[in-house]
């Protein structure tokens, strides 16, 4: 697949069919994200794979969290599901002191964004899906997995085959509202 059309045709995948995923789409993805650029190239990223359900039901457990959801009137975190169904959940995980700190700015969040949209297009380009999963507990999150405490969970992508073929993209802001020549303008 190009390079724009996947971006263009890439969305956010909720349901997963039981299809396992071939160990060699898995290295495809997770090499992608390792492809990415990071602050001084000091790619502070490190991924866990969990293909456990066990371990994936308790994931899944985690990624409800009541400030969040029960404030909104949410009953359910829409990804929770999906970290459970999903054969393959990749933890994306950061060692915060192996990137950039300016002005207040904690780079490492960068870096996992940028390996997250490779991780994103890399499975769209081999038939897979995955999502952005950012709310969860992350302590007990971390001692499930046995994650030190220096490293940072950033997100989760649940992985696998869509089990609709036909999700279709969310709207996204005109360019006008969003881009501005010269100088910022209203
Ligand atoms: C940083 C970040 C965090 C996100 N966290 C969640 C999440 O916790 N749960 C979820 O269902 N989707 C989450 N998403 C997915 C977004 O809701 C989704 O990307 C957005 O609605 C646009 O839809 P699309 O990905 O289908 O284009 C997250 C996306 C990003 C970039």
């Amino acid at each position: 697949m190009e390079t724009l059309e996947a971006i263009k045709t890439r969305c956010s995948v909720r349901k997963f069919s039981d299809r396992p995923v071939e160990h060699d789409k898995l290295m495809t993805v997770l090499n992608a994200a390792r492809m990415a650029p990071s602050w001084a190239n000091l790619q502070c990223w490190r991924f866990v794979v969990v293909q456990d359900p066990a371990t994936k039901r308790r994931i899944s457990e985690f990624s409800y969290v009541d400030s969040f959801f029960a404030a909104k009137g949410y009953k359910t975190n829409p990804s929770q599901l999906a970290l459970a169904e999903a054969p393959v959940v990749i933890v994306a995980c950061a060692q915060p002191n192996q990137s950039g700190d300016m002005r207040g700015q904690q780079y490492y969040m960068t870096d996992i964004g940028l390996a997250a949209e490779n991780l994103l297009l890399s499975a769209h380009d081999q038939g897979l899906g995955s999502v952005f999963v950012s709310i969860f507990e992350e302590k007990p999150l971390a001692d499930l997995l046995g994650i030190p405490a220096y490293i940072s969970i950033v997100g989760l992508f649940p992985l696998g085959y869509p089990q609709n073929e036909s999700s279709s993209s969310s709207p996204r802001k005109p360019l006008e509202e969003l881009v501005f020549y010269e100088r910022w303008q209203r």
